[in-house]
């Protein structure tokens, strides 16, 4: 590969596993996906398919033991990591590469200032004196929108409400400009309103500043407007590949129609789709120490043939460019788009 087609990001294949023996849970079973410059990667899937899993191996987080990483690779800007030293890993961090999580409100130190715990990137890490990094802190706050960001960089994290915490969490991951952000669910833990706007100031952020963006779901409908390409996760696979139009119009696997039945959609009756009813996917996604046989879905899918519980579904293309599937009926789905019946009919004969 040359430097030219070399992506910002590239998962290849990797694989992780949790305990031992018997117990053995295999975590990530082969994720492959890329993020480049300037674009929204959504990472989607029901809780327990390896989404925080994936982040953690890429940021070099992940707890290793009880973790542990038995193939695969990730490339930064060609860059192999996994092998890497943790000296350079830890510079990545922050300077390249950046995470931020789900509950801002045990990311931060409630015995110092929101404004402290910012400049101390710009200390340690740009040597800094004191007051010019709480001057560029107060600039990170305002970048995020906080009003009186001059004021409130004083303040103590008890002082915001979620959803500014979560705002001065981006302020954090964003204080040395990195190339890359993941963000885990950056807003679960607020109300729709403020996950809408916190959504809003990530997609504004990477427009600004060029940053690749990897954003971690469970909610279709809260990254529907902001992703470019969308990879649905199941059981520790990426099971679904497409940009995010091709995705709404022609999925290829039962499984991301069940996501999309469960969230309301914008057309179904106006704004909120109030008038829609939601279906939520049936069952439970499998233990991780036993996957079942042939698709990991088959047992929850309507449409499950003799196919399904025997082989697995490798993630193919079909049909629009960078549009993969593992199902192995995904191409029948496809020409139905997201409207046909629920029925098992569709896929017989
Ligand atoms: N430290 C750990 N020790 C053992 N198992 C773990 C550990 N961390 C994660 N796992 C297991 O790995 C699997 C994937 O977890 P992960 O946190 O990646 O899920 P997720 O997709 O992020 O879910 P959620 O939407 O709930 O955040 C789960 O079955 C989880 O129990
Ligand atoms: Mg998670």
């Amino acid at each position: 590969m040359t430097a030219m087609d070399e992506h910002l990001l590239e998962v290849d294949d990797l694989r992780v596993e949790f305990g031992r023996g018997r117990g053995t849970a295999s975590v990530l079973n082969g994720v492959s996906c890329h993020v480049d410059e300037g674009e929204t990667l959504a990472v989607l899937g029901e809780s327990g398919s390896g989404k925080s899993v994936t982040a953690q191996t890429i940021m070099g987080i992940l707890d290793t033991p009880p973790g542990r990483i038995t193939g695969g690779a990730v490339r930064f800007r060609g860059e192999e990591l996994l092998g890497a030293d943790e000296e350079r890993r830890r510079l990545l961090r922050g300077e390249s590469m950046a995470m931020i999580f789900q509950d801002a409100l045990s990311a931060l130190n409630p015995v110092y200032s929101v404004g402290f715990q910012i400049a101390e990137q710009f200390r340690f890490r740009r040597g800094m004196s004191r007051r010019d990094a709480m001057v560029r802190a107060a600039e990170m706050l305002d970048l995020v929108r906080i009003p009186n960001a001059k004021q409130r960089v004083k303040e103590y994290p008890h002082q915001f409400s979620g959803g500014m915490r979560q705002r001065a969490m981006i302020a954090m991951a964003l204080a040395l400009d990195p190339e890359l952000l993941i963000a885990d669910e950056p807003a679960t833990a607020l109300d729709v309103t403020v996950q809408a706007q916190i959504m809003e100031l990530l997609d504004e952020l990477r427009r600004e500043r060029g940053t690749g963006l990897v954003l971690i779901t469970h909610d279709l409908g809260v990254v529907a407007e902001v992703a470019d390409r969308i990879a649905v996760m199941y059981a520790g696979r990426i099971v679904e590949h497409a940009d995010a139009a091709t995705l709404y119009a022609r999925p290829g696997h039962p499984y991301t129609r069940g996501l999309m039945d469960s969230v309301p959609r914008v057309d179904d009756a106006g704004v909120g789709g109030a008038g829609a009813v939601l279906r939520p996917i049936p069952g439970l996604p499998p233990s991780l120490s036993a996957i079942p046989h042939g698709c990991p879905f088959h047992p929850r899918c309507a449409y499950a043939q003799d196919v399904c519980t025997d082989e697995v579904p490798p993630l193919r293309e079909v049909g629009a460019p960078d549009h993969r599937a593992a199902c192995h009926f995904a191409e029948q789905f496809v020409a139905e788009g997201p409207d046909r019946p629920a029925t098992q009919d569709v896929v017989s004969g």
